[in-house]
């Protein structure tokens, strides 16, 4: 596709940015340029563009404001050695947005296409990859019904845009294990729902139960399935793993209420390369519980783009403690691998890295 490139013209002074990238937080800063592509059911995507980033100008009555038509992705692109800015894996992230479309009723895009958007973003705006320990671009393509119209149908009018912000440790400071809350009152998604599309619905049903984590001093919320014996389902943004003394890895299978992730999906490949035993499937919290109390759980960490792998600490349950472990070994050993390939210092021979 065709886009035509309007540059910005007051980017961010060259200092300016360099004092963002020295403490880049996240998701606060953005970069100068966004991709856009417009969207009308009579002519399909069109007028693709790189524009400078700024406030948008929507219709009061755009259906985004009211229906909550709207998917996201969440990807990072990291600067190697070679000088050349990479992303991981972004076809899969373009095959899971036009999978969240479908369950949106929005249009998919050609997944090309949406990489071929995040190449021309970079093309304008590669000095804002951050290099520090952690740090990584974090690309956030969505897209949202735009048509002024408030009858409850699918907008004929849609935009995909995707913008990008120097991001480092999403928890802030250093890398250490998280507190978490169990989220009993409130629960993430529902089977026929829409728990496995990555649509802000899902994100504004999780603020009041991640507020009460807040208010417990814990970091994030685990939500559970209380149909299924309170089997664990995710993180408010992130999977979940745990490891066991015998060697075998655990996560949540994908039933339809939790999103697949591409960090887990890459988090079993790489366990299953050193000889791990990968074992999706329901996993209670009584399980969880009694496996740290009697020593077979030994690791739980959870994982995904923004959070990467973070160890899991605490687990809050109401008035009791469940967990608490440190950052361990095989954790670690993940971890590691995971990030070297990300940053170029590890052998990528899954052909996870792609040039942008
Ligand atoms: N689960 C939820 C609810 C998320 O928002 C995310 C983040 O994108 C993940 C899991 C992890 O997905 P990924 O590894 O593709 O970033
Ligand atoms: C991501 O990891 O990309 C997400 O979308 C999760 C969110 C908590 C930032």
């Amino acid at each position: 596709m065709q886009f035509d490139v309007l540059t910005h013209p007051t980017p961010t002074s060259e200092q300016r940015r360099a004092e963002i990238l020295a403490d880049p937080g996240f998701g606060v800063n953005f970069t100068d340029h966004t991709a856009v592509i417009d969207w009308t059911a009579q002519n399909g995507w069109q007028n693709a563009r790189v524009e400078p980033y700024g406030p948008i100008s929507l219709d009061p009555a755009a259906a985004v404001l009211h229906y909550a038509q709207e998917i996201f992705e969440g990807m990072k692109a990291y600067r190697h050695s070679d000088g050349g800015v990479y992303t991981f894996r972004p076809f899969a992230n373009a095959a899971r947005m036009n999978k969240s479309a479908v369950r949106m009723a929005l249009p998919e895009l050609d997944e090309k296409v949406f990489v071929q958007a995040l190449e021309e973003l970079l093309a304008q705006d590669k000095e804002w990859v951050p290099t520090g320990e952690g740090e990584a671009l974090y690309l956030r393509p969505f897209m949202f019904a735009t048509e002024a119209f408030l009858g409850v149908r699918a907008a004929k009018e849609v935009t995909f845009r995707v913008i990008a912000s120097p991001a480092g440790n999403y928890f802030g400071g250093e890398l250490k294990p998280v507190r978490i809350w169990v989220s009993r009152d409130f629960a993430r998604a529902a089977p026929g729902g829409t728990g496995d599309a990555k649509t802000g619905g899902n994100y504004a049903a999780s603020l009041l139960p991640q507020q009460q984590a807040a208010q417990k001093g814990c970091d994030q919320v685990l939500f559970l399935d209380p149909l299924h014996d309170n089997a664990i389902e995710e993180l408010g943004g992130m999977n979940v793993f745990l490891v066991t003394s015998d060697n075998r890895l655990l996560t949540p299978a994908l039933t339809g209420t939790i999103l697949e992730g591409i960090t887990r999906d890459s988090v079993i490949q790489l366990a299953k390369d050193r000889g791990m035993q990968v074992e999706e499937r329901r996993i209670t919290l009584d399980e969880w519980d009694r496996g740290v109390t009697d020593g077979t759980i030994t690791e739980v960490f959870a994982c995904g783009t923004a959070a990467v792998i973070t160890p899991i600490g605490e687990l809050i349950d109401g008035e009791k403690t469940i967990a608490s472990t440190g950052t361990g070994e095989v954790t670690q050993a993940i971890r590691d691998e995971l990030l070297g390939i990300q940053l170029g210092t590890v052998e990528d021979r899954h052909g996870w890295m792609h040039k942008l």
